[in-house]
């Protein structure tokens, strides 16, 4: 089989290296997949993923992941505060525990009881200035439960007719990893630090397995990324996969989810969805709500950023 390694976002490039890496190596693409999204989550330009990105209300991180290869393998964490690697917590859970899914102070222990370091500062100096500005600027959100943050869509991701900015400053974005290795073993993960300033507690799609990410081995695999409470009323990611399953293709797939969307929520302009759909045989195909959203790709014959398919709102 033919491996590949799919990516979101222009940080999809970091992950598609560190998987491809492993891949290249006749590697799992479950290792692929854990390589991919640490090396995101390791990097403190990307401001939505792992170390140093942006904190909830209370000015503290709280990191969500999850791994998946079949139904019976998958593995999450929620709402972790002390450690930067939250997707290799989330393959532990896999790995180690009869459970799916550790949240908050159970899944920070549960990291430390396998050997995992926590980390001192996960913030860094310039994300700790940065909530502090947004802080003193909006002093209504820190008692109001109903506040709701609502940065623009993710139309920074590129510069104006150009290819992705330099700068990964793109708010909600979940990176997901979806690879198929030499073997045709599927896998998928993803990792973010979910919506900005939210309320403490918040947890979003990535970390629940059928909303962020869904691997069927005999079927095909689905990541989303962007505002995870569109994500969370639709299941999206299962469904995807659920339609190839009865025969649709991969674009029809993604579209359908994304309609779903646009049929079921009063959507605001910073509303922004983007989903990659991937068959056990090697197709995929990716749409999003709005433009600005670019997919990693990496085979033995392609390393690129591609557009997606279709914009259902451009
Ligand atoms: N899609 C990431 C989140 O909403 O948490």
């Amino acid at each position: 089989m033919t491996p590949i390694v799919l990516s979101t976002w222009s940080f999809g490039s970091i992950a598609n290296n560190a998987a491809w890496s492993v891949l290249r190596e006749q590697g799992s693409s479950l290792d692929a997949v854990e390589a991919g999204a640490r090396a995101v989550e390791a990097d403190p330009t990307v401001n939505s993923v792992g170390y140093a990105s942006t904190p909830d209300r209370s000015g503290r991180l709280s990191l969500d992941a999850s791994i998946m290869q079949s139904p019976s393998q998958c593995g999450a964490v929620a709402a972790v505060r002390r450690h930067v690697h939250v997707i290799s917590i989330a393959r532990m859970v896999m790995e180690r525990t009869p459970h799916v899914m550790l949240a908050g102070e159970g899944a920070d222990a549960f990291a430390e009881s396998q050997g995992m370091t926590p980390v001192a500062d996960m913030l860094g100096d310039d994300m700790r200035r940065k909530y502090e500005a947004w802080r003193t600027a909006h002093p209504e959100a820190i008692n109001d439960p109903g506040y709701a943050y609502r940065p623009k869509a993710n139309r920074e991701e590129r510069t104006p007719g150009g290819r992705a900015a330099a700068v990964h400053d793109q708010p909600d974005d979940t990176v997901g990893v979806l690879a198929i290795d030499h073997r045709g073993v599927m896998a998928g993960a993803c990792s973010t630090s979910g919506w900005p300033y939210k309320l403490p507690g918040r947890v979003g799609d990535s970390p629940t397995i059928g909303h962020g990410l869904y691997v069927h081995p005999k079927v095909g695999a689905a990541v989303a990324t962007g505002s995870g409470e569109l994500v969370m009323g639709l299941c999206s990611t299962f469904h995807a996969v659920d339609l190839m399953r009865r025969g649709a293709s991969p674009a029809d797939a993604a579209i359908e989810v994304l309609q779903q969307m646009v049929d079921n929520y009063d959507l605001k302009p910073q509303h922004q969805l983007a989903v990659i759909t991937l068959t056990k045989t090697g197709e995929w195909s990716t749409a999003c709500l709005r433009p600005g959203f670019s997919v990693a790709v990496t085979t033995p014959d392609r390393n690129e950023q591609t557009d997606p398919t279709t914009v259902l709102l451009a």
